[in-house]
């Protein structure tokens, strides 16, 4: 098959994105696009372009992991990497820099957060909605806002918990589409649970709804092409909202140390 490349890297959000995407993000990217290429040329409408949520089910007993084994635990393709070892007091930095690289879908949402004016707390939510990804998939809104929760602002724990949610339920109004991505992750049939519906309802009368909307709002994959991501930009936002503990996370005794400790040491065998 044919790859159209300035085709291929546009679709992805352009060069400065594909820069920052590692071997195997930008091998599964290129999967993706040729099934796509391909279904268009078989002339297929979306409904066949995507599996169903039956289909999903279908390829678990054809892996050997699960697909909610965080990318730090599992490699899809090849073996893992051996890890360099965290600094004594580790930082939410050194965590960025040595756990959660390349960390390019959160820095590129924070970006947009703060390129789009939102609040302190809503660009620190951005900035860490999804790290929690590298440990474990499943409910990531809500292990992740776990995670953080003993060290920053209450709302931006309500975003980070709550944006799993809203990921499922457009909203116009906010300039929030269901994502077209989630047909492929979920199926294009997908319903999402009973808890997922009632913790929607629960929002929509939320006087903090709009926290983890914004960050479903922020929350795309394409980008602007001319910018690079960097953490430096959030240095001082999480100098002010993030508290850092001196004893370093992991070892500060706070109910999520054993989180970080884990991501920290994710070869040990117990
Ligand atoms: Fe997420
Ligand atoms: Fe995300």
């Amino acid at each position: 098959m044919e790859i159209d490349r300035r085709a291929f890297v546009a679709s992805l959000g352009g060069a400065a994105v594909v820069a920052g995407m590692d071997h195997e993000a930008k091998a599964d990217a290129l999967e993706h696009y040729m099934e796509e290429q391909l279904d268009e040329a078989q002339g297929q409408g979306q409904a066949e372009k995507y599996p169903t949520v039956a289909e999903l089910e279908a390829q678990i007993e054809t892996r050997n992991y699960r697909r909610g084994a965080g990318g730090l635990l599992v490699s899809t393709r090849g073996n893992v990497k051996k890890l360099e070892p965290m600094p004594a007091r580790p930082t939410l930095e050194d965590f960025f820099r040595l756990r959660f690289a390349p960390a390019n879908h959160v820095l590129q949402s924070a970006t947009r957060a703060m390129k789009t004016g939102m609040s302190e707390e809503v660009i620190l939510a951005c900035l860490l909605h999804d790290t929690v990804n590298s440990l474990i998939k499943p409910d990531h809104g809500w292990w992740g806002a776990q995670l953080y929760e003993p060290y920053i602002p209450e709302k931006s724990a309500f975003a980070i918990r709550y944006h799993q949610t809203l990921r499922f339920f457009p909203d116009e109004q906010a300039g929030y589409e269901y994502p077209e991505s989630y047909y492929r992750t979920f199926g294009h049939d997908y319903v999402p649970p009973q808890y997922i519906q009632d913790t929607y309802k629960m929002l929509k009368n939320h006087k903090w709804y709009m926290e983890p909307r914004l960050v479903t709002v922020n929350d795309l994959y394409a980008f602007d092409p001319n910018a690079k991501v960097s953490i430096d930009p959030f240095i001082d936002i999480i100098g002010r909202h993030f508290k850092q503990p001196k004893e370093g996370l992991g070892y500060d005794n706070s109910p999520s140390a054993h989180m970080w400790r884990t991501i920290a040491r994710p070869d040990s065998p117990l």
